[in-house]
C-alpha cells in the first residue's frame, strides 16, 4: 500500500487546496481487537460484566462506580476481554533453533504500518515539486514522443489548464521552457531579452491569472541560439564565456521584469550568478531569487528533453561547460562560487543517477538544494510502465522520495502532477 511508504492516505479527500499530505492518517483497522476464534472457551467465572465483543462497539455501561469494579475483580470476577493470542505456527519442516542471542533486532521498528510510518524518516509533500512546463506559440497540445504524457502546450490554453490542475493538487511551483520558433534564433540568442517573447508574455499571463504560482525561468541560450548551445558560439567552436554571462544578465532582467520569482541559469558559464545578481539589484529586483544549476553534468538523459525543445547542439558536445559525469570534488568548487556569488538554491542535475551529489552538497552548504529529475529519468520510467516492466507509480514515487532522502529540498520533475495526485490519494 502507498500509504505505508509515502506518509499518505488513500483515504484522503480530494479537494486538496493546501492540504499537507504529509500527514498520516491510521486506517480504523488499526484500532480494532482482533477476535480469536477459541475465546468461547475462556468464560468469565460470572456474568457480572457484560461480555466484551472484539470486534462490536463499546460495551454497554453495567453503572457500578470505580469502587464496585475494583471489588469485583479483587473477587475473582474478572471482565472478558480477547484472550491471549495463540503463538502463530511455523510450516511443518521449520529447523527448530535457539533464538540467536541478538541484543538488536532492527526489524522490531519495521513489525507493522503504524510502526513503520513513526519512524519514516523522510517525507514528501506536493509543496517540494516543481513542475516543468514546456510552452510554444500554437493553440494545440503538441505530445512529445519520447516522454509519454507530457505535450507542448500552448501558451495560452494548455498552460493554463496544466497548471490550475496542478494547483488543485498542492504543486504551486512551475518552471517554464520555451520552444522558440527557428525564424527567432540567431548566433547570439537575442530573443532571449526580448520582453514581448514567449517567455516573459507567459509568465505575465500567468501571474495575472494566478497571482499565488511560484514561476520558476530557465536561464541559457540554447532555446534562442541558431546553434543550439547554452552559450554564444565563436568561430573555432569556442563557447565564450564573458559575452554569453552578458546576454544572459539580460534574459534574467527581462524575466524578472515579467515577474519571474526565480530566475535558474542552467548554462554553466564561469561566474554568471554574480553577474545575474548585480544585474537583478541594479534594475531594482533583489527579491528575485537565483537558483544556481550548481552542478550540472554534461549527461545523456538530457536526450528526450533536447527533443521536446528541438534544441539538440547542432555541432558537438556541451562537454566545455556543463561538468564531467566521473567527477565528484570538482561539484564543490561549483558550490563554492555559486556560494560567494549570491545562489540563493543550489541545484543538482540530472538526479537519481547523481544522489551522491546531493547529499554531498547537502553535508557542505546550508543552502536550499534542488534537484532535477530530468527527461531521461523520466522517460525510463515511463517506458518501464507502459511495457509493464516495472510498477511505474511506486518507481516514480520511490525514486522521488530517494531524491529527497539525499538532501534534496525540491525536486523538478515531469511527474511533478502525477505524484501530487497519488499523495492526495487521487487514483488515475
Ligand atoms: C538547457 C537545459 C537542458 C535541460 C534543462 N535546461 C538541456 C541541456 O542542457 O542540453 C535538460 C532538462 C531535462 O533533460 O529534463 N539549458
Amino acid at each position: 500500500m502507498a500509504s505505508t511508504i509515502f506518509s499518505t492516505s488513500s483515504s484522503l479527500p480530494t479537494a486538496v487546496k493546501g492540504l499537507d499530505c504529509n500527514t498520516y492518517k491510521p486506517t480504523l483497522g488499526n484500532l480494532r481487537f482482533i477476535a480469536s476464534p477459541n475465546r468461547k472457551s475462556i468464560a468469565a467465572p460470572k456474568p457480572l460484566f457484560p461480555v466484551v465483543k472484539a470486534t462490536s462497539d463499546v460495551p454497554v455501561k453495567t453503572g457500578l462506580s470505580d469502587a464496585e469494579c475494583e471489588a469485583a475483580v479483587a473477587a475473582g470476577n474478572v471482565p472478558e476481554a480477547p484472550p491471549v493470542p495463540p503463538t502463530p505456527l511455523a510450516p511443518a519442516g521449520t529447523p527448530v533453533v535457539p533464538s540467536l542471542p541478538l541484543s538488536r533486532r532492527p526489524r522490531r521498528t519495521r513489525r507493522s504500518p503504524a510502526l513503520r510510518a513513526a519512524f519514516q524518516e523522510t517525507s514528501i509533500s506536493p509543496a517540494n515539486f516543481v513542475y516543468p512546463l514546456f510552452i510554444h506559440e500554437g493553440e494545440e497540445d503538441t505530445p512529445i514522443g519520447a516522454m509519454p504524457g507530457c505535450y507542448r502546450l500552448g501558451w495560452r490554453h494548455g498552460l493554463l489548464e496544466e497548471v490550475a490542475k496542478a494547483r488543485d493538487v498542492g504543486v504551486n511551483s512551475i518552471v517554464l521552457f520555451p520552444k522558440v520558433p527557428d525564424a527567432l534564433k540567431t548566433p547570439t540568442g537575442d530573443e532571449a531579452y526580448n520582453e514581448y517573447g514567449l517567455v516573459p508574455r507567459t509568465i505575465r499571463m500567468l501571474k495575472d491569472k494566478f497571482p499565488g504560482l511560484a514561476i520558476y525561468t530557465d536561464v541559457a541560450l540554447d532555446p534562442y541560439s541558431s546553434d543550439g548551445h547554452d552559450g554564444i558560439v565563436r568561430e573555432d567552436g569556442v563557447i565564450m564565456n564573458d559575452e554569453t554571462v552578458h546576454q544572459l544578465c539580460k534574459q534574467a532582467v527581462a524575466q524578472a521584469r515579467a515577474g519571474a520569482d526565480v530566475v535558474s541559469p542552467s548554462d554553466m558559464m564561469d561566474g554568471r550568478v554574480g553577474a545575474i545578481r548585480g544585474a537583478l539589484d541594479d534594475a531594482g529586483f533583489q527579491h528575485v531569487l537565483i537558483m544556481s544549476y550548481t552542478a550540472k553534468y554534461a549527461s545523456s538523459f538530457y536526450g528526450p528533453f533536447r527533443e521536446a525543445l528541438d534544441s539538440n547542439p547542432h555541432f558537438g558536445d556541451k562537454k566545455t561547460y556543463q561538468m564531467n559525469p566521473a567527477n565528484y570534488r570538482e561539484a564543490l568548487v561549483e558550490v563554492h562560487e555559486d556560494e560567494s556569488e549570491g545562489a540563493d538554491i543550489l541545484l543538482v542535475k540530472p538526479g537519481l543517477p547523481y544522489l551522491d551529489i546531493i547529499r554531498q552538497i547537502r553535508d557542505n552548504s546550508p543552502l536550499p538544494i534542488a534537484a532535477y529529475q530530468v527527461s531521461g529519468e523520466y522517460s525510463m520510467i515511463k517506458a518501464g510502465g507502459i511495457l509493464k516492466m516495472i510498477d511505474e507509480e511506486k518507481v516514480m514515487m520511490e525514486s522521488l522520495l530517494c531524491l529527497r532522502r539525499a538532501g534534496a529540498d525540491i525536486i523538478l520533475t515531469y511527474f511533478a502532477l502525477q505524484a501530487a495526485r497519488c499523495l492526495c490519494g487521487e487514483k488515475r
